[in-house]
């Protein structure tokens, strides 16, 4: 009896208990934290970080790109965000003669600044929440799909005002907390956004994937970009007559440095966390899907460095590539291990309990959440199997890049083909075709993606259920038994891996050549894998993510209502977020304890270690380290590099603004440790920590190694 109520009282301690640093905060609610903020440390309002009538925080910062956020330094527009973030267009910019990755680049005036076709930032203009008129006409009687429809139409009429009240507007409609709120977010979109400048990788990538995700770290992970606009100040395509944006807020930049305690506030666009999810979930996740994957990556990633590390050509093609396959899966080994090691599935089951024990207090909780758990049990064992051939679809299937390259032509050749074809529509798509096989073929390998190929069939044959194989690798592998040999035999047939055969039949694209394209050894493949995917998985995969979504929703209500005094924050989906904390070390285990801050000694530190290639920082910095010449950025003889703190972040806040208790830039988001990335699933104060740039070591290097003054003189510099 005693133990019992010992394991309650402990139990509902650890789900009240507030952590202050957890949560990803929406800004236009904040005002029910600002108080716990402010005894952390903040100085200023709600409405200086958040504001519909007034210019406030938020006006300064932009989601970048679709997966990054920036932030304005400048009242001409000047934009920082992370070198990873720019990555592609730094690296579009790039070739082997005049290769901005390995040396940096520095617009010596606005007429250098290089244009980038294809990017484009946003700011939020104004959220409102609109649950209740989305919600209004929804019966519980509805199917998940006529719940959907009736929310898209409510949606696409807001939307559709929304985005004629200005120049460049665009909105959309979120659902939060599982589909128990709306919010609707309008947006302004800049599309002439320049590169200004970019320090070269041995600096903005420094320690590339061997400390990617890792602390103590030294990357100065930054680059700067400039928003341009018409003369009215208005979003405007690309113009050699556009000026610089002049922005509503930018922000000032600090220079008083930071210790141990100082309050920080991190605002920017966090993609995707989910914290809600139940044992079962988590168990799939860590004990499945992760290994799996972790595999897969395993042998594309050790397929691309072989090809990498001999032949320069190759290293800048797939530079992107491997940086965007690295990432994930160090990420999810991070994940599975930060998950295991606080035995999360334990702790849900705990919590589970709670709830199941609540919700059978009185008739009306069990009637509404007494389903929900032997609901959520057996659909999730009726998911893993599915599940599986999904991550299989994404990761073997489409790893192979000739497959995922055929995938984008289905549409096409389907329109083709139809007797009564539209000639405009079939033009229009061959048209967006055309760009895009450009594009592919600038960064692709036929070397490298046909020993992948082999792998990756190799893999989905060893692993996947028979009946759910394609028959040809059965055939083929008991035949001729060689991996390599099909992977041959394909890639010296398809004419998708000619950009002159495959631009040849685009550029005249009719029923005929349609057929070619049907009849083409990769096309055939990946519609064969598509086939059996279409016929035996999807279809119930999505009735059992579909049936999920209800089940969450209603479950999330519950632990809310279970719960009245916790304050929620919703799960990130890639809308503006407020998250705070303190800078500080932390001890990732027994008998190790992590510093807060690093230095530009570590860099000499790391470059000493001769005979690893991600820690070669360039010659004049160490020149500038050993003469000890830091400007006015010297802390006690050297540089501050990095420094974490217990800020709640994730990917797509990359690149966010650190704050001090002013408002003042003191730092860019730009990763989280290793042993914090379970936070997309289970935050933990003493492990969960991001990594942000020190802004000194980012003026340092713009300033005293690439002596862009001129950048510097635009900033507003507080000493
Ligand atoms: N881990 C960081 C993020 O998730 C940085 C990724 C880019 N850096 C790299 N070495 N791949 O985006
Ligand atoms: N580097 C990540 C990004 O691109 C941020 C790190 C994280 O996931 O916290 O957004």
């Amino acid at each position: 009896m005693r133990k019992t109520f010992l394991f309650v009282v402990l139990s509902l301690f650890l789900v009240f208990k507030g952590i202050a640093d957890e949560g990803m905060w929406i800004p236009m609610l904040i005002g029910k934290n600002i108080a716990e903020m402010q005894r952390m440390g903040l100085k200023l309002t709600a409405e200086d970080l958040y504001s519909v009538n007034n210019a406030s925080l938020k006006d300064a910062i932009v989601q970048f790109g679709g997966g990054c956020t920036g932030e304005l330094i400048s009242a001409e527009g000047l934009l920082i965000t992370n070198h990873h973030c720019g990555y592609p267009e730094i690296q579009s910019h790039s070739t082997v003669d005049h290769n901005l990755l390995a040396n940096g680049f520095w617009a010596a005036s606005k007429a250098e600044e290089l244009p980038n076709p294809g990017l484009s930032v946003r700011f939020l203009v104004r959220m409102d929440d609109v649950t209740n008129l989305v919600l209004k006409n929804i019966a519980p009687s509805m199917t998940e799909q006529e719940r959907a429809k009736r929310i898209r139409q409510v949606a696409d009429s807001l939307v559709a005002k929304a985005e004629k009240e200005g120049i460049g507007y665009e909105a959309n409609v979120r659902p939060f907390y599982y589909g128990n709120q709306y919010y609707m977010f309008v947006y302004q979109v800049f599309e002439d956004v320049r590169l200004v400048g970019t320090p070269p990788e041995s600096i903005g990538k420094f320690g590339g994937d061997t400390d990617n995700w890792v602390w103590p770290r030294h990357t100065g992970d930054f680059s700067l970009f400039r928003i341009y606009a018409d003369k009215n100040n208005n979003p405007a395509p690309y113009s050699p007559s556009n000026v610089p944006y002049k922005p509503k807020k930018f922000f000032k930049i600090s220079m008083k440095g930071i210790k141990e305690g100082d309050f920080t506030l991190v605002y920017g666009f966090p993609g995707r966390t989910q914290q809600f999810i139940t044992s079962h979930a988590v168990r799939l996740l860590i004990d499945q899907s992760n290994p799996h994957k972790i595999n897969l990556r395993d042998i594309r990633l050790s397929i691309f460095n072989k090809f990498t590390e001999s032949n320069d050509t190759i290293a800048i093609k797939y530079a992107a590539k491997h940086a965007r396959v690295a990432n994930a899966w160090k990420k999810w080994i991070g994940e599975t291990m930060g998950l295991r090691r606080l035995d999360a599935v334990s702790k849900k089951q705990e919590q589970e309990s709670m709830f199941a024990a609540w919700a059978a207090t009185n008739p009306e909780l069990k009637e509404r959440y007494g389903w929900l758990l032997p609901t959520f049990d057996r659909l999730y064992a009726e998911l893993a199997p599915l599940s599986l051939v999904v991550d299989y679809r994404n990761e073997a299937v489409y790893g192979v890049e000739m497959l995922s390259f055929a995938s984008r032509f289905e549409r096409l050749l389907s329109m083709a083909l139809e007797p009564n074809a539209d000639k405009a529509k079939l033009a229009e798509q061959r048209n967006k075709l055309v760009e895009y096989v450009r594009d592919f073929f600038k960064d692709f390998d036929l070397s490298v993606d046909r020993e992948v190929f082999a792998a990756m069939m190799q893999a989905y044959y060893e692993r996947i259920p028979q009946k759910l194989q394609p028959e040809f690798l059965g055939k083929f592998i008991q035949q001729s038994g060689n991996w390599r040999e099909l992977a041959r035999q394909i890639y010296s047939q398809t004419a998708f891996a000619d950009s002159v055969r495959v631009l040849t039949l685009l550029n005249d694209i009719d029923s005929t050549n349609a057929r070619e394209f049907l009849n083409d050894p990769v096309f055939s493949i990946y519609f064969e894998f598509e086939d059996l995917y279409r016929k035996n998985v999807q279809k119930r995969y999505f009735e059992i993510t579909d049936s999920l979504d209800i089940l969450y929703r209603t479950y999330v209500e519950g632990l809310m209502r279970m719960q009245p005094d916790k304050r929620f924050f919703p799960d990130a989906n890639s809308t503006l977020r407020i998250a705070y904390g303190k800078v500080g070390g932390f001890a990732p285990r027994d008998g190790v304890v992590y510093d807060y801050y690093t230095t530009i000694n570590g860099i000499y530190e790391k470059s000493q270690q001769r005979d690893v290639p991600d820690y070669v920082p360039p010659k004049r910095l160490m020149e500038l380290y050993q003469a000890k010449d830091f400007g006015p950025y010297a802390v006690n003889g050297t540089v501050p590099v990095a420094f974490i703190a217990s800020n709640h972040t994730t990917g797509g806040n990359s690149g966010s603004p650190v704050l001090d208790a002013e408002g003042n830039l003191i730092g860019v988001n730009f990763d989280r440790c290793w042993e914090s990335t379970m936070s997309d699933v289970m935050f933990d104060p003493n492990y969960c920590r991001n990594i942000s740039l020190d802004i000194r070591y980012a003026l340092f290097v713009i300033d005293k190694y690439a002596g862009a003054k001129n950048l510097i003189n635009e900033m507003v510099i507080l000493q």
